[in-house]
């Protein structure tokens, strides 16, 4: 079930947390951007405290970001009223909830999809909010590419609420699931140091 209580718990000290590999989240940036049209109307899933959806959000027409945690959109709304962004809106949804506002021409879904009840379910929403032709764009924790001595430890942070629900795949199940819902993949890859945090880039077919 999806895990409102323990983002609230550790929104404040999520918003605090330094970004460990500043050149990767720009790369990233970066990547997303080439995809976007000033036209687009964007969709955030998962936006946490919308540091991502206010670097993104002038750059396309309009931008719905999204997140099943108050606490955390709480922290975004009040880095919000630092801006002067009007085309922006945030909305407490779970992920695999209808959206006001769909389709969207283009979908990012940042440190999300490993969180979901069930991938292949929200994959399958993702591409009902998408219009066709439109963009996926993830980059998302792939745990079966890390150390085999890592998903006991997840299960053990569960344990003591220290770790939320995760799902455990490779970046080849990903992929392989990402198609199997209709998307085509159009680019993949590693941003920054990191090679367990896979970037990809699909099209709604
Ligand atoms: C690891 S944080 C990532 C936040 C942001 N995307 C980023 O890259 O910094 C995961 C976020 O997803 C949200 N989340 C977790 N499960 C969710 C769900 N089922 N539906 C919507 N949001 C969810 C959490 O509240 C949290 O803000």
């Amino acid at each position: 079930m999806a895990d409102a209580g323990f983002w609230d718990r550790t929104a404040r000290k999520y918003a605090a947390s330094k970004i460990a590999d500043m050149g990767g989240y720009e790369e990233t940036l970066a990547r997303t951007r080439s995809f976007l049209m000033p036209e687009d109307h964007l969709l955030e899933i998962g936006c946490g405290t919308g540091s991502t959806a206010l670097k993104l959000a002038s750059c396309v027409k309009q931008m719905t970001a999204t997140d099943i945690s108050s606490e955390m959109l709480a922290i975004a709304e009040e880095k919000r009223a630092d801006t002067d962004l009007e085309n922006l809106r945030f909305i407490q949804t779970e992920a695999t909830k209808p959206i006001d506002g769909a389709p969207f021409d283009v979908a990012c879904a940042f440190s999300i999809l490993h969180l979901l009840d069930d991938l292949d379910e929200g994959l399958a929403h993702l591409h009902s909010l998408i219009r066709p032709g439109g963009m996926l764009i993830t980059k998302t924790a792939c745990l079966r590419d890390m150390s085999f001595a890592l998903p006991p430890l997840i299960k053990v942070m569960q344990w003591i609420g220290r770790a939320p629900h995760v799902n455990i795949f490779s970046s080849a199940a990903l992929e392989d699931a990402m198609r199997k819902a209709g998307f085509e993949i159009i680019e993949s890859g590693y941003h920054g140091k990191t090679r367990t945090t896979r970037f990809i880039a699909a099209r709604r077919t």
